[in-house]
This record gives C-alpha cells, sequence and structure tokens, in this order.
C-alpha cells in the first residue's frame, strides 16, 4: 500500500485534547523501559531531548524515570506546547523546558544532547529526513538516541483491523488520527533506506503488530 502523508502539526484544538486524553499507557510505558534498558544510566543527571513532544507524556515519564535529568521538548503545534505547559506536574515543571519550534528550522537551546528520544514524530514528516538530520545535528559523540514509531500495513483492511483492535473505545477524532497516521507511517524497508540515506548505522526491531523502535549512538 502506497502512503499517505497527513498534515505534519497537531494544531486542531480538539485533536490536540482528544490526543492528550487517549489511553496510551501501554506503548508510552513500554518505550520509557525500553529507553532506560537502552541507556542503562539511572543516574543519568544530563539534558534529553524530546523531538515533537506533542502533549508532553512521554516528556514527563521520562523526567520521573531520571530524577535527575533535565528534558528539552519540542514541537511545532503551539496548541500542543499550551498543554505542556499547562498539564505538566508542578514538582516536574522546573526540569522541563516546552519549545515551540519547527523542525528542522528551529534553533534549540543547547548545541548539543547526551539523549535524544521521539516518539510518533516520523510518520508526520512529509521529508523523514528531517528527523535524522535533526537527530545528526544534534547529537554529540556518544549521544543515545531512542525513536519509536508505528509501521504502515499492508493494505487499508489491516489499517482499520488495527484502528478496531486498539482504540475502539477512543473518541472518533482519535481513530480517525490513528487510522490517517497508520496510513502515513513508514514500512521497515523505507525505515533502512532513510538511516542508509543519512548515514547512521542504527538498530531497527519490530516490537509489535504497529510499532518499530530504533535505537543508536553517536560514534
Ligand atoms: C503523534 S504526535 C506525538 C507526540 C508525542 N511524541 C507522543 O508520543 O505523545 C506528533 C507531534 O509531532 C509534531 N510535529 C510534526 N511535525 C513537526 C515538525 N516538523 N516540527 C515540530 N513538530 C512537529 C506534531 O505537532 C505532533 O504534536
Amino acid at each position: 500500500m502506497e502512503r499517505l502523508p497527513e498534515p505534519e502539526l497537531m494544531e486542531d484544538q480538539a485533536q490536540v485534547k482528544a490526543y492528550a486524553k487517549a489511553d496510551f499507557e501501554a506503548p508510552h510505558n513500554q518505550f520509557i523501559q525500553r529507553l532506560k534498558l537502552f541507556i542503562n544510566k539511572p543516574q543519568f543527571s544530563g539534558t534529553a531531548l524530546d523531538l515533537g513532544c506533542g502533549s508532553g507524556d512521554i516528556s514527563c515519564r521520562f523526567a520521573k524515570a531520571f530524577p535527575l535529568s533535565k528534558v528539552h521538548g519540542v514541537d511545532g503545534s503551539e496548541a500542543m506546547i499550551d498543554y505542556c505547559k499547562l498539564s505538566t506536574p508542578k514538582e516536574l515543571k522546573p526540569r522541563m523546558n516546552f519549545i515551540l519550534g519547527m523542525l528542522p528550522e528551529t534553533i534549540l537551546p543547547q548545541s548539543g544532547y547526551e539523549i535524544i528520544f521521539c516518539n510518533s514524530l516520523l510518520h508526520h514528516l512529509h521529508d523523514p529526513q528531517v528527523l535524522w538530520q535533526v537527530i545528526k545535528k544534534y547529537s554529540r559523540p556518544d549521544t543515545r538516541i531512542v525513536v519509536m514509531d508505528l509501521l504502515r500495513p499492508d493494505s487499508i483492511e489491516n489499517a482499520q483491523i488495527l484502528v478496531n483492535n486498539y482504540a475502539l473505545d477512543e473518541p472518533e477524532i482519535l481513530k480517525k488520527d490513528f487510522y490517517n497516521s497508520l496510513l502515513a507511517a513508514f514500512t521497515l524497508t523505507e525505515i533502512k533506506k532513510q538511516l542508509a540515506q543519512a548515514g547512521l548505522n542504527f538498530f531497527i526491531e519490530q516490537i509489535s503488530d504497529r510499532h518499530v523502535f530504533i535505537t543508536g549512538v553517536k560514534p
């Protein structure tokens, strides 16, 4: 099935609210557990970068998992960044910096980060190289990179089956978003080609019927 891109930014207030209230407990928890295993530094006290942080759920989970860390989260949607600023628990606020900025143009506060992570941004990008080039730009030697995203099913019918299996009880707007995201996602083969084109020798693993998990270290 051909890729069908969706709008890059999630700017509609109703869409943002539905996304922020959705039940992402299982995939987001899995993301953090896998990230912790890969990073293997419970005392990490540097600053991590969350690309396409959305409503900030994963940024906050990271900050809780690494209590000495700081997080810079960037997103091009003002509605998402406003939501992050309003919803971040008070005790985490001193360690969080949510930045409104469009990738790849935006200039981030640090020239390099020790950890860069990203969930569900890749399938939004019309040009996937934006993600890999931003990662290269903001990596230092030894930066740990963790990316999770959706994989495109091989047919419309299989996309609908995934929506029914994982979003049946969610509001219509979220079901539609999930369906559009599955159609906009890349395949494993396409992601391997993107990484080869970017000169990034990362490890790629399919970890569920709809997710790919990618890890790497900047040489
Ligand atoms: C599906 S959401 C994922 C949010 C978050 N990472 C999570 O896992 O909950 C994708 C986010 O990427 C943002 N986005 C898409 N393209 C972007 C770009 N070029 N620059 C900055 N943000 C972008 C969207 O606005 C949206 O908030």
